[in-house]
């Protein structure tokens, strides 16, 4: 089953409330809380997220799907689990060493949330194999971190249903995320090669009807 994470990277600051609401009508699966520290990428939205994200956990209960893409990622993931979010997923290539990688793979579920690893383009996929077992999601980026609006990147299919194969293989449940670029063309592209959840902020936002395009992409 394919489900959908709304990115409200780029909601407008005034605009927060009644597009909130509206994608809430539109029942997105949940919403992508897009966290960048102006270190791991160049934009600094953590401000702006924990403001946003803790609105949404006012007036909606539809899960959020948060994507730290930061150098602190201890510090990110107290700060964001005051909203309770359903997943919390970290940046593989932000931690020193796997001892790391498993400190915060624990550290999220201690705060209740379940686990997601996400990987840049330039990482390859059998990076994130020996985590699988311990994590509920990996994300895919088919764009490189850092900004809405991007084109998605064709060579990241690959990696996609290399994923797929692998954890198909090793009968490991998992869920294999998307996000970047992702619209009603290339949507198509990535559900084939084996992704079950498709982030798109664009694609959603631009639109006149949210639920429009959200069913549509869950086609
Ligand atoms: C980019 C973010 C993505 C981005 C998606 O660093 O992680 O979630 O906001 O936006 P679109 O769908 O516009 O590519
Ligand atoms: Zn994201």
């Amino acid at each position: 089953m394919i489900e959908v994470s709304t990115s409200i990277l780029t909601v407008e600051k005034g605009k927060e409330a009644e597009t909130f609401f509206a994608l809430e009508k539109s029942k997105t699966d949940y919403f992508h809380i897009d966290v960048m520290d102006g270190k791991f990428v160049e934009k600094d939205t953590y401000q702006n997220m924990l403001e946003y994200s803790s609105y949404i956990k006012r007036i909606s209960n539809l899960p959020m799907d948060v994507h730290l893409m930061v150098t602190d990622i201890k510090k990110a993931i107290e700060d964001f689990s005051a909203v309770e979010p359903n997943i919390i997923t970290f940046h593989l290539e932000a931690c020193k060493n796997k001892e790391e990688v498993i400190e915060m793979i624990n550290f999220i579920k201690e705060q209740g949330s379940r686990v997601g690893i996400a990987i840049k383009p330039e990482t390859k996929i059998e990076e994130v194999y020996e985590y699988l077992p311990y994590i509920h999601m990996c994300l895919i980026m088919t764009v490189e971190p850092g900004k809405g609006g991007q084109t998605l990147i064709t060579d990241m299919l690959s990696k996609i249903s290399a994923l797929k194969t692998h954890i198909e293989k090793d009968n490991i449940e998992i869920d294999i995320e998307v996000d970047g670029g992702i619209n009603l063309k290339t949507a198509e592209r990535v559900k084939e090669a084996g992704a079950n959840i498709l982030v798109a902020g664009t694609a959603i936002l631009a639109a006149s009807d949210y639920k429009v395009i959200i069913d549509e992409l869950k086609k």
